[in-house]
C-alpha cells in the first residue's frame, strides 16, 4: 500500500474519515437546465466517487437567485433543488461516504443574463472584473465583457446573511453532513474581504474588521444551523481567479484565519495560490507562497489543501504536518476511483478540460475505474 499517511483516519468534527483523499469542489453544470435542481445523472456522478468514510465536498451552490452565474449550475434555495440534492447524498451516503455541500454567492463574477429581471449583478462596490482575457459568460453561452455590478445597500446585506444561513438549513434538509461557506476565487464573500473590489465606507467596508464582517457573519449562520464541528470554509489567498488579489494579502487573510480559528470549525480548506484559476486554465504558478505552509501555524484545527497534488505531494504534505488533508480536483473528475488508484500505484487516467462544464454524461459520469477496461 502506498501513503500510509494519506491512507489513515481523521477526526473531521464529528465524522471520523477513513482517508485523507478528499474530492474537492467542482462546478460541473450539469443540473437541471430550468429549475437548477440535480438530476440522477449529478447522483450517479458523486455515487461513483464516494467511498467508506471518505468526504465529497459538492460543487458551488447558488444560494440565492442573485448568486448565480453560469447555466447549469444546482442552487440550494428551493424544494425542488432540496429534493434533487437528496438523490444525490443518498448516492454518496450508499457507499459509506460523507458529503459536504459548497454555499456560494457569485456576486460580480455574473451578467445580467442570470439576474432576476435581467438586472445587474450585485457587488460590495460598483468594481467590474476587467483584465486579461477576463470575460463574463452569459445564460445562452456568448462570453462577453464584464458588466458594472450594483453595490449592495447596507440595509440588503442581511438578506445576503439570511439566505445563506436559508441554503444552509436546505443543505441539512437536503441530507448533507455539513456545509463549505465558499470564501474564496473571487465571489462575493471575497469580494466583501479585499481592498480593490469593496470600497464601501459603512460597517462592511474600510478596516480589515469590516472587510471580513459579512465573510464572519455568513459563517455565523450557517453555525447556528449546523454547529461549527460541520461547518468549513474555503480560502484563496493569493488567488488571482475571477479579477482576485489583495495587494497585501498576510495581513488581510492572518486577520480572517485567526477569527475563524477560534470558531471551532469542522476545516479550514486552502486552495494553494499556485493552481489558482484552475477552473478557467491549465496553471501552475511559480514562485508564489504556499497558503497551507503560511498559514497551518494559525490554524488550530483541521486543515484542508486543494491544488495540484498527486499522491506523493500530499503524502509529504501531511508528513511535514503543512495539510490534514488533501482535495483533489482536477483527477477526480477523470478517476471515480481516485484513492484507490493513489492507494494501489494505479495509473492516473488524464482529464478532458473540453468537457469539464456542462453536457451530459461525457467527460462526467463515463471515465473508468480502474480495471474496468485494463487488466488490473
Ligand atoms: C472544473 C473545475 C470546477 C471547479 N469548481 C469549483 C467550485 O465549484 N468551487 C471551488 O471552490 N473551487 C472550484 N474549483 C477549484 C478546485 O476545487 C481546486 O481547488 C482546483 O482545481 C485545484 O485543485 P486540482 O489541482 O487538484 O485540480 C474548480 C476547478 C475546476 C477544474
Amino acid at each position: 500500500m502506498n501513503f500510509p499517511y494519506l491512507f489513515s483516519p481523521l477526526n473531521v468534527g464529528p465524522y471520523r474519515l477513513q482517508h485523507r483523499v478528499v474530492m474537492a469542489p467542482l462546478t460541473r453544470m450539469r443540473a437541471d437546465r430550468s429549475s437548477f435542481a440535480p438530476r440522477a445523472l449529478n447522483a450517479e456522478y458523486y455515487g461513483q466517487r464516494a467511498t467508506p468514510g471518505g468526504l465529497i465536498i459538492a460543487e458551488a451552490s447558488p444560494v440565492m437567485a442573485t448568486g448565480r452565474g453560469n447555466p447549469g449550475t444546482p442552487g440550494i434555495y428551493s424544494d425542488a433543488q432540496i429534493a434533487g440534492w437528496r438523490g444525490v447524498g443518498d448516492a454518496v451516503h450508499a457507499k459509506g461516504g460523507l458529503i459536504f455541500l459548497q454555499l456560494w454567492h457569485v456576486g460580480r463574477a455574473s451578467h445580467s443574463s442570470f439576474q432576476p429581471g435581467g438586472a445587474l449583478p450585485v457587488a460590495p462596490s460598483a468594481v467590474p472584473i476587467t483584465g486579461n482575457g477576463m470575460l463574463a459568460m452569459t445564460a445562452d453561452g456568448k462570453m462577453v465583457p464584464y458588466e458594472t455590478p450594483r453595490a449592495l445597500e447596507t440595509s440588503e446585506i442581511g438578506d445576503i446573511v439570511e439566505a445563506f444561513r436559508q441554503a444552509a438549513d436546505n443543505a441539512q434538509r437536503a441530507g448533507f453532513d455539513g456545509v463549505e461557506i465558499h470564501g474564496a476565487n473571487g465571489y462575493l464573500l471575497e469580494q466583501f474581504l479585499q481592498s480593490h473590489t469593496n470600497l464601501r465606507t459603512d460597517r462592511y467596508g474600510g478596516s480589515i474588521e469590516n472587510r471580513v464582517r459579512l465573510l464572519l457573519e455568513v459563517t455565523q449562520a450557517a453555525i447556528e444551523v449546523w454547529g461549527a464541528n460541520r461547518v468549513g470554509v474555503r480560502l484563496s489567498p493569493y488567488g488571482i481567479a475571477n479579477g482576485s488579489g489583495e495587494p497585501d494579502p498576510m495581513p488581510l487573510y492572518t486577520h480572517v484565519v485567526k477569527a475563524l480559528d477560534s470558531l471551532g470549525l469542522a476545516y479550514v480548506h486552502f486552495i494553494e495560490p499556485r493552481s489558482s484559476g484552475a477552473g478557467r486554465a491549465e496553471v501552475n504558478w511559480t514562485n508564489v507562497p504556499s497558503a497551507m505552509v503560511l498559514f497551518r501555524p494559525l490554524w488550530r484545527g483541521v486543515l484542508l489543501s486543494a491544488g495540484g497534488f498527486t499522491g506523493e505531494s500530499a503524502e509529504a504534505a501531511i508528513v511535514q504536518g503543512h495539510a490534514d488533508a488533501i482535495a483533489f480536483g482536477r483527477i477526480f473528475i477523470s478517476n471515480p476511483d481516485l484513492p484507490r488508484r493513489l492507494r494501489h500505484g494505479f495509473p492516473i487516467t488524464p482529464y478532458n478540460r473540453a468537457t469539464f462544464y456542462g453536457g451530459e454524461a461525457a467527460g462526467y459520469t463515463d471515465y473508468p475505474v480502474y480495471g474496468e477496461l485494463e487488466p488490473a
